[in-house]
């Protein structure tokens, strides 16, 4: 593999998609596809409705899977009707994507209100995965691992140049690599197991963070059997 050892995370942002029984069947179609390598990070990150039935799905079956949620709340446990809590959530996820630029965009998040969910994850010890639309998007502290998204991507069939992606990776780790660890850097935007490789090949990138294509069991298994190819 080029870029040497690394971990290659393949995370499922399912959106605002799929029942409960919708979730199921993808979790019992792709958990026995998924080989047990300690390099190969499998996230699912469902909608809140459908965590704890895939958590509990993906328990049952033994896959080698983690389970991720794609936001919390930047508060504590309270009185925020709607929300979701980082210390309520912990038992449920590994991960959780913070501050997607459909967030951003549809919700108004803005970079301090990234910063505090991020601090809610850290405190619960939940990974957080923060979404950055370019190299400028502050990265907050304690944060290893990002998704570098270009809006332009994403949903569009207009992948980013995965040299370019590369170099975007490059920039970020320079500028907030932490100076024990590195900072792992994802792409994300209209990936497919058609390009799936082009990006993970890349020396800067370390994964993909998948919106449509994860959303098609048969396509996110060829995508996870693109990159068990490495
Ligand atoms: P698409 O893969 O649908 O372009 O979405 C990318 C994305 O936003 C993942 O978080």
């Amino acid at each position: 593999m080029d870029g040497g050892d690394k971990n290659i995370w393949l995370i499922a942002n399912w959106k605002s998609n799929k029942t409960i029984a919708e979730a199921l069947d993808w979790v019992s179609k792709v958990g026995p596809k998924v080989p047990k390598r300690d390099d190969l990070k499998v996230v699912v990150c469902p909608t809140f409705s459908c965590l704890s039935e895939v958590k509990k799905a993906v328990q049952v079956g033994n896959f080698p899977i983690m389970v991720g949620s794609q936001d919390l709340s930047p508060f504590e446990v309270g009185a925020y009707t709607g929300e979701e809590a980082a210390s309520l959530l912990k038992g449920l996820v590994l991960i959780s994507i913070l501050g997607h630029s459909e967030r951003r965009q549809n919700f108004s998040e803005s970079d301090e209100m990234v910063a505090k969910k991020v601090e809610q994850a850290l405190q619960n010890g939940i990974i957080p995965l923060v979404c950055v639309q370019g190299p400028d998007t502050p990265v907050p502290d304690g944060c290893k691992l990002v998704a570098y998204e270009p809006v332009f991507a994403i949903g569009t069939g207009n992948p980013d140049i995965p040299e370019n992606a590369n170099n975007v990776a490059k920039v970020l780790k320079e500028k907030h690599g932490p100076p024990a660890g590195g900072l792992e850097v994802l792409y994300g935007g209209s990936v497919t197991s058609e390009n799936i490789k082009n990006f993970i090949n890349m020396p800067n990138l370390c994964g993909s963070l998948i919106g449509n294509a994860s959303l098609d069991a048969e396509e996110f298994i060829k995508i996870v059997g693109e990159c068990s190819k490495l």
